[in-house]
Order: structure tokens, then sequence, then C-alpha cells
């Protein structure tokens, strides 16, 4: 899906700007973000900074009332450089070495989820008293890509059911702030049934702990989820917890998002590619992920074909697409990959010295950077020789 406006707009920005890049369209953003907050309007929204990290971004959700959710030290700084305030940050993630608790006694303490134990010890010791969410893993066979599902007894994150009592009561003892619980199962996830049984789980809980401050039920919402089938699982939580947080990422960002590469040759072997200067040191999710993303052509062209598009690199994981049907293309022809926006320009890599891609953001106006395209002399200026 792409607005024919921002098609068009997409076309004009080719005319001037090196490929490749991504581009957002804003006014898809701010919808989603509108959508969000509409459908769960009594719950507070952490926009989870990994999905797209754009300064631009981050304060744009942040003007809609979105806190942020972190999972490093460098997420946790960049959201302070984007204004939010520690207050409205989350840091989560199961590492949390000394030296990053160190660092934020001295940058703000934000809340902090703890995954573990071990991490809530850590975590009394550094930074006494800290506003703490404890982790469950609610041990379930969440249906997503093996390496999206975060809610399963056997990945590492968070703590079984059995363990929470526990670690709620040592919390205490260790002085620190319990908020109360965070359940996080998975990344695009398209079963509502799948959020009603992790909920389930955290509201078992809530019946041997007693009410708490908070319950932050994560996110992972699939791009086409019936928000509005959604809201409802949310009631029993508003009359148990002080405050619902959510933590959306790629339901916001992925639709408005698209990464624009052009074609610089066409070949046969036994499949017929369309070779692209885009590949997966810039998109990396159809490589980790085998995700077949839906492509535009951004061209008129001759007759149409059926493609693969490779990138550059020499590795035959690096397709972005399959089996897409395109006009035959001429070289330097345009196309655009959609559902970009989110987990796109964040985990662009410079692997094989490869400069990260420009960042536009289209306002319905005109064109503006958001992000320079990585120089050359960057990819090197870490090192000594
Ligand atoms: C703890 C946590 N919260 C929120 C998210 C955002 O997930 P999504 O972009 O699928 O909404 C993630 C993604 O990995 C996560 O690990």
């Amino acid at each position: 899906m792409i607005r024919p406006a921002f098609q068009a707009a997409l076309r004009e920005l080719l005319k001037e700007a090196e490929t490749p890049f991504y581009a957002y369209d804003l006014g898809q953003v701010e919808a989603r973000a509108e959508a969000f907050r509409a459908a769960f309007s009594k719950a507070r929204p952490f926009y989870a900074v990994k999905a797209n990290p754009a300064l631009f971004l981050l304060r744009f959700l942040r003007e809609r009332g979105f806190a942020a959710e972190t999972v490093s030290l460098g997420e946790v700084f960049r959201a302070y450089r984007a204004g939010f305030l520690p207050h409205e940050v989350l840091l989560n993630g199961p590492v949390k070495p000394p030296r990053v608790l160190r660092a934020l006694a001295a940058a703000g303490v934000p809340h902090l989820g703890a995954d573990s134990p071990a991490d809530l010890e850590r975590i009394a010791r550094h930074l006494p008293g800290a506003r703490v969410l404890l982790r469950v893993n609610p041990d379930l066979p969440v249906r997503t890509h093996d390496h999206l599902a975060t809610g399963r007894g056997e990945s590492q994150f968070g703590m079984l059911p059995e363990a929470i009592p526990a670690a709620y009561r040592r919390a205490r003892e260790l002085g620190l702030e319990v908020l109360g619980l965070h359940l996080h199962l998975g990344s695009a996830l398209t079963q509502p049934e799948d959020f009603a049984a992790g909920y389930r789980v955290v509201e078992g809980l809530l019946e041997t702990l007693g009410p708490q401050p908070v319950v932050d039920l994560g996110g992972g919402f699939g791009l086409d989820l019936d928000l509005g089938a959604l809201a409802p699982l949310l009631a029993p939580f508003h009359r148990r917890a002080g405050e619902v947080w959510l933590e959306p990422g790629r339901y916001l960002v992925a639709r408005a998002g698209v990464l624009v590469a052009r074609i610089w040759g066409a070949k046969a072997t036994r499949r017929r590619y369309l070779l692209l200067d885009a590949g997966m040191s810039h998109f990396l999710r159809p490589a980790l992920y085998r995700v077949r993303p839906e492509v535009r052509p951004l061209y008129e062209g001759g007759e149409e074909a059926e493609y693969d598009l490779a990138g550059p690199a020499c590795e035959s994981t690096d397709v972005l697409a399959r089996g897409v049907r395109l006009p035959a293309p001429r070289e330097g022809d345009a196309v655009a990959i959609l559902e970009a926006g989110a987990y796109g320009s964040s985990m662009a890599s410079s692997y094989l010295d490869t400069p990260r891609p420009a960042e536009y953001v289209w306002d319905g106006e005109g064109w503006f950077v958001v992000g320079e395209r990585e120089r050359y002399p960057a990819l090197f200026a870490r090192q000594r020789s």
C-alpha cells in the first residue's frame, strides 16, 4: 500500500536524490498514531524506538503523546536527545551491564524493565530505588516468525510466571519501586487470540500480586490487526492497574516508509534477476526473516515479467524480493520496496563498507532530509591504522 500522491512525490525526489534512500510519508505516520491512540484511548503508548529511531520521528511522536520504549543505552541517549524526559522513557532488554547503569545514573534514570533476578540485583546495586517493571515470559506458543517470538518459554526473555512472585518480593526487599508487570509477546502478531492468551497470564499474576500501579502489555501489533477487536481485552487491566502501557513500533511506521533503489541490470541464471543498488546492508529483513516485501515500479516500462530483485552483496541471501511482476525496466529505473518504514533504516549496517542510506520525509507538500547519507570517511573514522 502506498498513496498515489506519495508515489508521484517519490518520482520527483528521484530527479535529484542519490539511491538507495529511505522515504517516509508523514501523513501515514500521523494517521497510524491517531488510530492507535483512538483505539487505546485510556492506555499510555511508548513508541518502540528500535522500529525507526529517526530523531525527527521521535520528536513527531512525542508531540503526539507518545513516550519512548528503548532497549539500549544508545536508544536512551537518543530519546533524551529528541526531547524525552527520563520519566517518559522505559529501558527494556535482558542485559544491562554496570557501565550502562552508571551512565544512566549520570544521564537520568528512566523506568526500567527488569528481565531476570540477576538484573534486579544489579539495578538495585547501581540505581537504588529505581522504578522497575518485571518482565513476564508467559510461556506460550506465540504465532509469528521464530525470530520474532519473544513470549515462548524457550526464549531468553523475562521470567516464567511461576518465578514472578519471588522476583516481586525480592525487588521490594531490595528497595526498588515496583511499578508492576511487563509482557511483550513478540513482533508482527496477527492473531488477537495470541494477545488474549498472553493477557490471561498477566491477569492470573495480578490475582496473586494484587493491583499494580502499571501493567505494560508490550508491542507486536501486526500491520493488519483490527485494533478495535483488541481494545476490549485491555478492560480488566484498566480496572486492576493505575496505568496500562503499550509499546507499538511497527504498527506506527512500517507502512509509511519505502526503500527506493535503482535497477542496474537484468540477468538470467535459472531465475530471472534485476540487480539493485540496495541489498541486505540497507534492508536486512528479507535476509533475516525471509520477508518478501511488495515492490512498486517508479517508471513506465515495457512488457511485464516476473523477477527476483537481488542486491550487490556476494551472498545468495541478498535478495530483497522474489517473484515480483514488473514492467521491463531500463538501466537506472527505480523501484520502491514497501513496508520498509519499520526495522529498515534501524537495521541497516555498513556491512561491505556500504554507506547507510539517506532518509527523507514527505509532509504532503515537499521533501526534507531527516538523515544524511553516511559518508565514506565515516566508515573508517573509528579505526586506527
Ligand atoms: C520489549 C519490546 N517492546 C516493543 C517492541 C516493538 O514491537 P513491534 O514493533 O512489533 O510493535 C519490541 C520489539 O522487538 C520489544 O522487544
